[in-house]
């Protein structure tokens, strides 16, 4: 081979790679968001409830909202093919899911798959252990665009080798290809997995609960508080690219109004990925107007990608701030408790620098701020440079109060 030739060939090697890398770091500069079969189907899936799941994202203006994400949880599996290939489940997926993905695609959505670093899912149906390449490119000829990869039976199985071989099987397939870590946080992925997944899960399966864990003989269930307890500490980890995911949305599944909008918010405070797991074709206007309010979706979608941080607690009540760009923070005040709690706004008491992350200050001293109320979407005046109580306020029992503070 000639000297030219060589370079010119090590050149184009060295562009589709990066290329490759860099379709795939798109997937994720913001947190994604979707829905998902489990939460509120489980296993009873088919391909009529996914259809119809599509068609609502798009009549309910959840689409244009961001929703984009259609993702099938466990389930829809049948079996190998004499090749070793995943095959749909033909009672419930008859036309398979090729033809799905198209109905997803020319709705302007997308499609995601779910299967398991394992020899089975969780509920049994066959995992990717043994078979990664081979799914990978199965995924990629059906035009899926998202996979879930879970943890469940993989009794031997080294978890950094286990995703990092996933990764790069969906890498060679071709097609970007979100993927989306289900490890449960057990050997803390967000140390080792930046490079390997779009977003990890932190901890166990939430559950449709405020604020009580469930606890079976051999796993737990999470609450949202859980959820949020656990994320709390996991800031410094996400990023652009790579988000720490404390699951999927119980909002629309039975709690109430203020746990819904405390819920929704916390996640868009968190950076989290917003993944319905309410059934949509069914929900109530109060839970639409949840999901689709825009100025909550900003804070999630802030293209300044930092994670939201818990300042402190003070008389039952958590305060949140989320750096924003443009200078703009968003700040939230939780209140977890089942009581109603009186608070007296001074912003004094907030000036701080984000050391472990953005570096950004509040400079409340310095800066003034207007002040939008994100579930009122009323403007409230602007903050003072004084020590003086801005006013009081009362934080309804688990619920939150939250404000995009304007440069
Ligand atoms: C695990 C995951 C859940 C869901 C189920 C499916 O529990 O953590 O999110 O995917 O498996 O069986």
């Amino acid at each position: 081979m000639n000297k030219k030739y060589a370079i010119t060939l090590l050149l184009f090697a060295l562009f589709s790679l990066a290329t490759k890398a860099q379709k795939w770091e798109e997937l994720s500069q913001t947190p994604q968001m979707g829905w998902n079969s489990w939460n509120k189907f489980q296993g009873n899936i088919d391909e009529d409830i996914i259809k119809g799941i599509a068609d609502t994202m798009v009549s309910s203006g959840l689409r244009d909202a961001g929703y984009v994400y259609i993702n099938m949880d466990d389930c829809w599996h049948g079996k190998r093919d004499a090749n070793g290939f995943i095959q749909a489940d033909p009672k419930h997926f008859p036309h398979g899911i090729k033809a799905l993905a198209d109905y997803i695609h020319a709705r302007g959505l997308k499609l995601g798959i779910y299967s398991d670093a394992g020899t089975e899912t969780c509920a049994g149906r066959p995992g990717s252990l043994g078979h990664e390449y081979q799914d990978a490119l199965q995924y990629a000829r059906w035009d899926v665009d998202y996979l879930k990869y879970d943890w469940c039976n993989t009794v031997n199985v080294n978890p950094r080798g286990a995703y990092q071989l996933m990764s790069d099987a969906l890498r060679a397939s071709g097609r970007p290809i979100f993927f989306s870590m289900c490890e449960w946080g057990d050997n803390q992925p967000w140390r080792w997995a930046r490079d390997i997944g779009n977003s990890w899960r932190i901890g166990p399966d939430i559950w449709c609960s405020f604020d009580s864990t469930r606890v079976f003989p051999t796993y737990v269930q999470y609450s949202v508080l859980d959820c949020i307890n656990k994320n709390d500490s996991l800031r410094r980890y996400a990023g652009s690219g790579h988000w720490n995911d404390p699951d999927m949305l119980e909002v629309g599944n039975g709690l109430t109004v203020n746990q819904d909008r405390a819920h929704f918010t916390m996640w868009c405070m968190m950076a989290s990925p917003l993944i319905l797991g309410n059934d949509i074709r069914h929900m109530s206007a109060e839970t639409k107007a949840i999901l689709t309010n825009r100025d909550l979706i900003a804070i999630d979608q802030d293209k300044f990608g930092v994670q939201g941080l818990h300042l402190f607690s003070r008389d039952g009540l958590d305060y949140w701030f989320k750096p924003l760009e443009n200078g703009d923070w968003a700040m939230t005040i939780l209140n977890p408790t089942r009581k109603p709690i009186v608070c007296n706004l001074n912003w004094q008491d907030f000036n701080f620098t984000d050391d472990e992350v953005s570096k950004r200050s509040t400079a409340f001293d310095k800066c003034v701020y207007k002040v939008k109320n994100l579930w009122t979407g009323r403007m409230e005046g602007k903050t003072s440079t004084k020590q003086k109580v801005d006013r009081k306020l009362t934080v309804p029992a688990q619920d939150v109060v939250v404000y995009r503070l304007l440069r």
